[in-house]
Formats: C-alpha cells, sequence, structure tokens
C-alpha cells in the first residue's frame, strides 16, 4: 500500500513538473528536428497491416503534434496517453488520433500494433520500470512492436539526473534498456541514436537511444 502512495506521490510531482513546462513554453521537445526522427525511426520500424488500420498507442504524447503524425504517416488509429490535457494538435488529414488523459500503468486496452514511448520511461522512478513494460507489453498483438526512445547515458552506466522539483531524469545504457525489456519477452529488431546537439552543463554531448522491440 506504502508503494502505491508512493507511486502516487511521484505521479503528483511528476505533473506538476511537465505542467510547468508546458504552461511557461519550455517544452523544447515539441516539434523538435530529433521528434522527427523519432518520427522516421517510427515509420520504419512499424509492424506491417494485420487485417486493417493500425492501432497505436503514444505514451507520453504531451500536445499531440507526433501523435497526429503517427496517424498520417501510418494511416493509423493513434490514442495519444498522457497525464497532461495540453493536447493541442491538428486534426489529423489520415487515420485518426485522439487524446485520452490518464497514467499510463492504468491504461487499460489490448491487441496494439504499435505502442512508442518517446520520452516517458526515462522519467519513471527504477522500481517502476518492470511493471511499466510488462504492462505495455500486454498491450501489444503478438508481433507487436514498441518503439521507446530515451536519454542515453554518455558514461556507460545508468545515471539518474533528477530535476530540482523532484522529476527524474534517467540517462540509459542501451544494455539496461535491451536487458529490461528482455525480461518481458521483448526483443530488439531495429537501434539508432540520435543527437541532440546538445551540451549538459557537466560537458557530455547528449543522444537519444531509440529501440524497436517486438513482442514474441
Ligand atoms: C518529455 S515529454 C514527451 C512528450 C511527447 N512524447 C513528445 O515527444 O513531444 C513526456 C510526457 O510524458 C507525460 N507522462 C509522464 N509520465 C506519464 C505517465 N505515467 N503516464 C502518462 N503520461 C506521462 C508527461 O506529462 C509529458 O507530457
Amino acid at each position: 500500500m506504502r508503494m502505491r502512495d508512493d507511486y502516487a506521490d511521484y505521479r503528483e510531482t511528476v505533473s506538476r513538473s511537465f505542467a510547468d513546462w508546458y504552461g511557461s513554453e519550455r517544452d523544447s521537445w515539441t516539434g523538435a528536428d530529433t521528434n522527427d526522427r523519432v518520427t522516421e525511426f517510427v515509420v520504419r520500424s512499424a509492424p506491417p497491416e494485420a487485417g486493417g488500420p493500425r492501432r497505436v498507442l503514444d505514451i507520453g504524447c504531451g500536445r499531440g503534434h507526433q501523435t497526429v503524425q503517427f496517424a498520417e504517416r501510418l494511416a493509423a488509429d493513434v490514442i495519444g496517453l498522457d497525464l497532461l490535457d495540453v493536447w493541442d494538435a491538428p486534426a489529423a488529414r489520415r487515420g485518426s488520433a485522439r487524446m485520452c488523459r490518464g497514467d499510463f500503468l492504468s491504461f487499460r486496452d489490448s491487441s496494439m500494433d504499435l505502442v512508442v514511448d518517446n520520452g516517458c520511461l526515462h522519467h519513471q522512478r527504477r522500481e517502476e520500470w518492470s511493471a511499466w513494460v510488462r504492462h505495455g507489453r500486454a498491450l501489444l498483438r503478438p508481433g507487436g512492436v514498441w518503439v521507446v526512445s530515451c536519454f542515453l547515458s554518455p558514461v556507460a552506466e545508468v545515471v539518474a539526473r533528477p530535476l530540482p522539483d523532484g522529476r527524474l531524469n534517467w540517462w540509459l545504457t542501451e544494455q539496461a534498456l535491451v536487458e529490461l525489456f528482455a525480461t518481458a519477452g521483448m526483443t530488439v529488431t531495429n537501434r539508432d541514436e540520435i543527437d541532440r546537439h546538445f551540451r549538459h552543463r557537466d560537458g557530455y554531448w547528449l543522444k537519444y537511444l531509440v529501440v524497436a522491440f517486438s513482442r514474441e
């Protein structure tokens, strides 16, 4: 029970933090070039249609601009899920995109063809990672794909870089990410590194790691 309370507290911290960033228009990730590269990767990594339009879940969709891109590029039916209602994306001209407000670990559905997590897992507490991955896997149909994009650690180990407001930023290694998904029976089908052209105050040049995992 204590763990659930802790989780609710941390989810509040994350919501407050992101509300502040969106509210003050510091959400530099929305519409960033790096997101365009993630979109290209997702389109390349998506499984083929299996008897109808693909069903896609975009975890932590934020303003929903990329959610709409997935709908249009894949002619897919996409749900954008976020703790916050900050959706201000234009309507999809192909496929469909709709927003659902809530916490990923409480989201219920099944038979998704594709799950995308662009910058959400790396803000979760480490003790939730395993449940996070098992939950997402259970949403996928067999043969479904999960694309995850996260901060790539420049120091060859997993490091927490919390913000002053308590929101966690994890820098992950590829090995840790692959092992995490392997525990849920998911295997790598594609991977890439995306330069953020951003130098951390500690002097590191940072990248995103983007990996596609398939559910057997
Ligand atoms: C770095 S932003 C990325 C937004 C979007 N994917 C993009 O690239 O434009 C992370 C988003 O995840 C959302 N988020 C964080 N934890 C979440 C959770 N447990 N369930 C649903 N959304 C969550 C935040 O509110 C935030 O909008």
